[in-house]
């Protein structure tokens, strides 16, 4: 489906993520044919770093040109360059913006949606939202909030309550990009469209659950925003515990917006406070070097935890969640680990060395796969077991073409008007929640070497399993 005609408002046009992300992905929805039949993008910023079209064109060129998956040029590129404006907007003075807006709108004709989106830092989101109240722009429009959503609970309520002064909950599309991503949408598939996963997805077969997302960047010259988030409010309480919520859920009435996040939601509801006894947190060796970072810095880049579920599905089942920045490797993986056979009739030492019990493992790099590790007998004379592995990779599956992004193919939902990716206002209230004996009393940060897995502890807090990663490459 393709959106009806749209004028799109991208506040923070200026910043990071518009340029690594949004300009490109706007671009490769062109491309693909699935932006509106007519569209307009006004780029804003506060009046400091206000831009002419000119300017805001050149950006988005340069933009796309260094991240974008194709070239800024050819028919496709001058249509969305011509579509392409700027508008400053400051709290005090919003009238630049309004008069792009009702231009795009002119250009576009008949009665365009409007679409913002706020990639702007959470401290000027409040402001942001008030001006689309008081300009009027807010009515019948939708809104692409970023995340963190607050720092903690009563920020998250305060600007909850900001939002919906102005915004009804069904025009606010709260963005976490990871529920974008293609294996994200696969888990439903994976669950719900089969017959021989689901009757074992439960705590009778699986002894454990691993959301484990190492990244290898570092802070990447991030340190204002790194230094006041930190890794849990940066890829915990947002990614990871969204990606949980996928993984966890019962199956939903339906595949739209109301059951699956209704679902999702209950997860959380379930989910015990955390208990800052079974959190690692840690930063890597070099860290409070680093141009930005305060010295005696407290913030964490890795956070490991134990996170447990109070339902029927679940009760007794651990889930362990690890993520951090410097890492050995940069990856995606959920690997639910499944309960010893009845009786074991190979003796350990056959097992081979390390051998482990079984894991399916669902890798969500782009392109994506998925692995299912088991026992085999090695050929021989002797009864000797081996670790095997059955695999489907979405790159020798499917020609990729039709992909999008995370943030393509949540952008392009919020055109649509499908909420069903995107975070809902209790739902993120309640992990804030459960989150609160952590932020209250975190433990001190454990330093690593960069490169590494995360501080020692990391293993001691899994035992008695292991992570499956690194994993047999
Ligand atoms: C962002 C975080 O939300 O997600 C970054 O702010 C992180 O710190 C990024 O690096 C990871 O996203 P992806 O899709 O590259 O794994």
């Amino acid at each position: 489906p393709v959106p009806d005609d749209h004028v799109i408002v991208l506040f923070g046009a200026t910043g990071d993520l518009a340029r690594r992300k949004l300009l490109p992905g706007l671009f490769h929805l062109a491309k693909a044919g699935l932006l509106p039949a007519r569209y307009r993008i006004v780029g804003s910023a506060p009046a400091q770093s206000a831009l002419s079209d000119d300017e805001f064109r050149k950006r988005a060129r340069e933009a796309v040109a260094e991240f974008g998956s194709s070239k800024p040029e050819g028919k496709v590129w001058q249509e969305f360059e011509d579509a392409l404006s700027f508008g400053a907007a400051d709290p005090d003075d919003p009238a630049p913006l309004l008069a792009a807006v009702g231009e795009a709108e002119r250009a576009v004709g008949g009665s365009p949606r409007r679409l913002f989106h706020l990639a702007v830092p959470p401290a000027a989101f409040a402001s942001v939202i008030e001006t689309l109240g008081a300009t009027g722009l807010a009515e019948d429009a939708r809104v692409i909030v970023e995340k963190p959503f607050g720092t903690d609970l009563a920020s998250a309520r305060a600007l909850n309550a900001t939002i919906h002064a102005v915004f009804d909950e069904s025009q606010v599309f709260r963005i976490d990009h990871f529920l974008g991503k293609e294996s994200v949408d696969n888990i439903l598939a994976l669950r719900f469209a089969n017959g021989f996963f689901e009757p074992v997805w439960n705590r009778d077969h699986i002894s454990h659950v691993q959301i484990d997302v190492p990244e290898r960047i570092g802070i990447e010259g991030r340190a204002q925003f790194f230094e006041g988030t930190g890794t849990f409010r940066d890829m915990i309480v947002t990614h990871l515990f969204q990606l949980l919520g996928f993984v966890a859920m019962e199956p939903p009435t339906a595949l739209s917006a109301k059951p699956l996040r209704d679902e999702k939601e209950k997860v959380f509801q379930s989910m015990r406070p955390l208990d800052p006894a079974h959190v690692v947190r840690g930063q890597y060796a070099g860290y409070r070097e680093e141009p930005g970072v305060d010295p005696h810095s407290d913030t964490e880049t890795f956070v490991a935890l134990r996170v447990e579920l109070d339902n029927w599905r679940w009760a007794g089942v651990p889930f362990y969640l690890r993520s951090g920045k410097s890492l050995a490797q940069g990856r995606h993986v959920v690997t639910l680990g499944f309960r010893e056979p009845a009786l074991r009739m190979f003796p350990m030492a056959a097992r081979g060395h390390g051998a482990r019990n079984n894991e399916l493992v669902i890798d969500f790099d782009d392109p994506g796969r998925i692995a299912t590790r088991f026992l085999v007998k090695a050929p021989g004379p002797a009864m000797r077991l081996s670790e095997a592995d059955m695999v489907f990779s979405y790159a020798e599956s499917f020609n990729s073409i039709h992909a999008l992004e995370g943030y393509e193919r949540l952008i392009l939902d919020a055109m649509l008007g499908d909420q069903s990716l995107f975070t809902r206002s209790d739902g993120i209230e309640r992990l804030w929640e459960v989150s609160t004996p952590l932020l209250d009393d975190p433990p001190p940060v454990e330093p690593y070497a960069p490169g590494s897995w995360g501080p020692d502890r990391v293993n001691r807090l899994i035992s008695p399993y292991h992570w499956s990663l690194p994993g047999r490459q």
